[in-house]
């Protein structure tokens, strides 16, 4: 099925590795024409190396810590120049602190803010311009399942997520006349780095090792993986 995304200019932010990594590669295989974007130079070029190989497809990359204004702004400049005006953005970033909410200081309320709302917030800022005069454009935000029911433990997500929907419904209403669709999508469990560090975090306070707490959730999920 052709999905029509072939030479489209698509940034993923926080995408060396994860769910932000396997949209690009994902996009790569359509024809896209991807931005990595990340914190670790060298985990990038081994991302766009990997994407390489696996598509065919060169993919460009930049590094840039999500929560530096001027960092988005110089990502978003250098994929408009190589790409072309963005089509699509993938609001992507690292998880926040775990824990409930006596662990949480005003820094990491904070922090959390900066990483996983006002992130996302300036990089719509940044596309929107280019979308409006296109006529389109297309911007998903990758949240968590807490935006239906709170995860236990993860106060800061919970809170920052429902948020990004807020924000992401109202901008929906006012810029769908632009021809621009946002969307918010909430995973579940997928087996990532972050859930190994969560994993952990909660085989520390349970006394339980991390492969015990892995198969615990597992059971809650029907295909039992
Ligand atoms: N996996 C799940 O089951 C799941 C479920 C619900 C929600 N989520 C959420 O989905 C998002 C992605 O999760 P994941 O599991 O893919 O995480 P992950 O495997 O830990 O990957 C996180 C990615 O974000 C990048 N990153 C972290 N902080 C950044 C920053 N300040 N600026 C730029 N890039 C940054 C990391 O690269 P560098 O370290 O190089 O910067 C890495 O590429 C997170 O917000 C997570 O909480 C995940």
């Amino acid at each position: 099925m052709n999905l029509g995304l072939k030479d489209k200019s698509v940034v993923v932010l926080a995408s060396s590795k994860g769910l932000g990594f396997a949209t690009a590669l994902a996009y790569a295989q359509e024809g896209a024409k991807v931005m990595l974007a990340s914190r670790s130079e060298s985990e990038l070029a081994r991302a766009a190396e990997d994407i390489f190989k696996k598509t065919g497809q060169k993919a460009s990359y930049r590094v840039c810590d999500v929560t530096s204004r001027d960092q988005l702004a110089e990502l978003f400049k250098a994929a408009a120049s190589e790409n072309g005006a963005v089509d699509v953005l993938i609001n992507n970033t690292g998880g926040p602190k775990a824990g409930g909410f006596e662990d949480q200081s005003d820094e990491d309320w904070e922090q959390a803010f900066e990483l996983n709302l006002l992130s996302f917030i300036r990089a719509i800022r940044e596309v929107l311009p280019g979308m409006k005069e296109k006529g389109s454009g297309r911007i998903i935000n990758i949240a968590s399942s807490s935006i239906k029911e709170p995860v236990e433990g993860l106060i800061l997500s919970n809170t920052f997520r429902t948020g990004v929907v807020g924000m992401a419904k109202s901008l929906s209403k006012e810029y769908s006349k632009d021809g621009i669709l946002i969307n918010t999508v909430g995973p579940g469990r997928i087996a990532t780095e972050r859930v190994d560090h969560l994993d952990r975090l909660r085989g520390e306070k349970t006394g339980k090792s991390s492969e015990e707490v892995k198969a615990q959730y597992e059971e809650l999920i029907p295909a039992g993986r």
